[in-house]
């Protein structure tokens, strides 16, 4: 083959293109990358979490008593907050009783770590003393323990630090009362202190850097079917997953488990500034989940209009909560939590793949109207609703053109065979119409583990998205997260257990993606000496500057079951020669364990390089 660059051809691209979707599906929040230990802190499980399927699962799930079980009650009449409704009332016969939480799946816990508990609690009828937590594995041994200050009569928040004296990967925690009578208990929190940045209420630290390592440029979140729900009642409210945690409304997760929002717009935010990637709230446009995604809920009335504008105002809120002055109503919440300087939100997303209906249209156009209206500043992102085969997205396009919509949001997940014949997708898009955010896709066959075949047909994509990113200006595979025996959606880019990351294949083309954008796209040809449709269409490239480094850098592609002679000419680029680095990710189609390795190459002008069989190489090479 013979690549040769069109310097002359050359136009700018969006330096937004490689980000992350995050939605907590697959235990990637409570459970994944929320670091929280304790399952079911709040005694807030509900039977209705699971639909009903998981009759195990109530307010007590994770948790056991071990007195007599009439000893462990569940209360409601006076919480700390009305937003945690339930907490737990134990009556201790005798000193020695107590409860044991189960953690999700076991409470990892490494020698010489600290962990930070707390719980609030109250003494009730007169009952007082301390409380000996323990962490301890099945068979009773200890491997941390110490004693909390004396409960009283009001609601108390109880503080301790705990040393682990060994590594374990199942422990138990206990709290167990140091006197008899009665005691209540609600937010029973065992946190790491070792968290990424070491933020408290912080993120799992494996976890976060593994997201950090793609380099995203920006942040999506909270999901995916998770943002608009499926049921009025089940849309995601921002409000209510910021401030203490004490006072932040859990719901149920629409993917079958609980949300207890510890993870919630405050913590995503701060993740984005830690990771240098910018937030991308997506927002429902007041309408909850109407399509086959998340389960099939059919046609659904959205938000009544009569409470359109309380929800309209909701948005507008976020928008100053993330960047009004800390004197604002909404600021100084932000201010409060910990972080006066404004997040500096550019982008909004307004609805989730939704079915374009009227219901969707006129709600969608109120909120985005409003937003255009009060921060023009702000790029609202639409939906052109669910991908279908044929009709693509007509109806949500004709609807973003309407209304000038700046930019929108496509999902597609599809086998491999459609990235390969599919390769124009983007070339054919009309330029004058709203810019594109991918905000999901994957090379999907439902079930079926990643390997190389779907890296390389994601990595053929982003090839021909990146030719393509003066229309399409975002990216995000989906799902990322998925916890072993946890997940309701496979494939995932990262998997995980307590204690170990499992990334994919997919994932590292994304990371060779993320860590080697361009702002600046370099227009060049392929010729293959075999000119036969299927073998061309198995060869793919793209060239393109990154101005903050000055570097050029060359992805290339192979499907081939062949290597591939290829001869490259960048005459006209000002291309420092010597040596370059050659990042390649090989190995055969059914391949899961593939990784990147990296090395050195000398450039001459032209240079050869041999394209591996069944590879996603790139070049990045320095200016002069
Ligand atoms: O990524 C999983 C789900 O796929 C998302 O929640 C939804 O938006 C899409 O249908």
């Amino acid at each position: 083959a013979e690549i040769t660059a069109i310097p002359e051809n050359s136009k700018a691209i969006s330096d937004l293109l490689i980000g992350i979707f995050f939605e907590d599906i697959n235990y990637a929040a409570d459970g994944g990358l929320y670091a929280e230990l304790v399952q079911n802190r709040g005694f807030e499980y509900q039977l209705s979490d699971t639909k009903g399927r998981d009759k195990s699962w109530d307010s007590k799930k994770a948790w056991n008593f071990t007195g007599s079980q009439t000893g462990f009650v569940i209360d409601t009449v006076s919480p700390i907050h009305p937003n945690q409704q339930h907490y737990a009332v134990l009556t201790i016969s005798e000193v020695g009783e107590g409860v044991k939480n189960q953690g999700f799946d076991g409470i990892p816990l490494k020698a010489g770590d600290r962990y930070n508990f707390s719980v609030f609690a109250r003494g009730l009828e007169g009952a007082k003393g301390k409380l000996l937590i323990r962490l301890v594995d099945d068979s009773g041994k200890v491997y941390a323990e110490g004693s909390t200050k004396s409960v009283s009569a009001d609601w108390k928040k109880l503080e301790l630090t705990l040393t682990a004296k060994e590594t374990i990967d199942e422990a138990r925690l206990q709290v167990i009362p140091q006197f008899t009578g009665k005691v209540a208990l609600d937010l029973v929190s065992l946190f790491p202190q070792k968290t990424f940045k070491n933020r408290k209420n912080g993120l799992r630290p494996d976890l976060a850097e593994a997201i950090a390592e793609l380099h995203p440029r920006f942040v999506r979140f909270p999901g995916g079917c998770v943002a608009h729900g499926d049921g009025l009642d089940n849309i995601y409210r921002w409000k209510n997953t910021v401030g203490p945690l004490e006072t932040r409304k859990p719901d149920r997760n629409i993917w079958n488990y609980h949300q207890s929002m510890g993870l919630g717009y405050f913590e995503y935010f701060q993740f984005c500034e830690d990771i240098g990637a910018e937030p991308l709230p997506v927002i429902a446009a007041g309408v909850p989940c109407q399509n086959s995604s998340c389960g099939g809920h059919g046609q659904q009335g959205g938000i009544p209009m009569c409470d359109m504008d309380d929800y309209v105002q909701d948005v507008l809120d976020l928008i100053e909560w993330a960047n009004g002055d800390k004197n604002s109503e909404w600021g100084k919440l932000r201010a409060q939590a910990g972080h006066p300087e404004p997040f500096n939100l550019k982008y909004v997303g307004i609805g989730n793949e939704d079915l374009i209906t009227d219901i969707f249209k006129e709600r969608f156009e109120m909120i985005y109207k409003a937003v255009k209206e009060k921060h023009p500043e702000i790029t609202v992102i639409g939906t052109v609703g669910p991908f279908s085969e044929g009709t693509d997205y007509r109806v949500g396009w004709d609807f973003a053109t309407e209304l000038e919509v700046p930019m929108v949001d496509e999902h597609y997940y599809q086998p491999p065979g459609w990235y390969l014949n599919n390769q124009d997708y983007y070339d054919r898009y009309d330029r004058s119409k709203s810019k594109v955010y991918l905000g999901e896709y994957a090379t999907h066959i439902p079930g079926r583990k990643l390997n190389m075949e779907t890296a390389l047909c994601d990595a053929l994509h982003l090839i021909n998205v990146e030719r393509n990113a003066d229309v399409v200006s975002m990216t995000s595979y989906a799902p990322l997260l998925a916890k072993h025996g946890h997940t309701q959606w496979n494939p995932d880019l990262i998997y995980f257990n307590n204690t170990e990351v499992f990334p994919t294949t997919d994932y590292f083309v994304q990371v060779l993606f993320g860590q080697n954008a361009g702002d600046e796209y370099i227009a060049s040809q392929i010729h293959l000496s075999n000119n036969k449709k299927e073998v061309k269409k198995r060869v793919a490239s793209s060239l393109v500057h990154d101005s903050k480094t000055g570097d050029y850098i060359l992805k290339l592609t192979n499907l081939l079951p062949v290597s591939v002679d290829t001869k490259i000419n960048l005459v006209g680029l000002p291309i420092l020669e010597g040596e370059a680095v050659l990042s390649v990710l090989q190995g055969n189609p059914t391949d899961e364990k593939a990784r990147p390795e990296n090395r050195t190459i000398s450039l001459g002008e032209p240079f050869e390089y041999n394209l591996p069989a069944y590879s996603f190489s790139v070049i990045r090479m320095k200016s002069k």
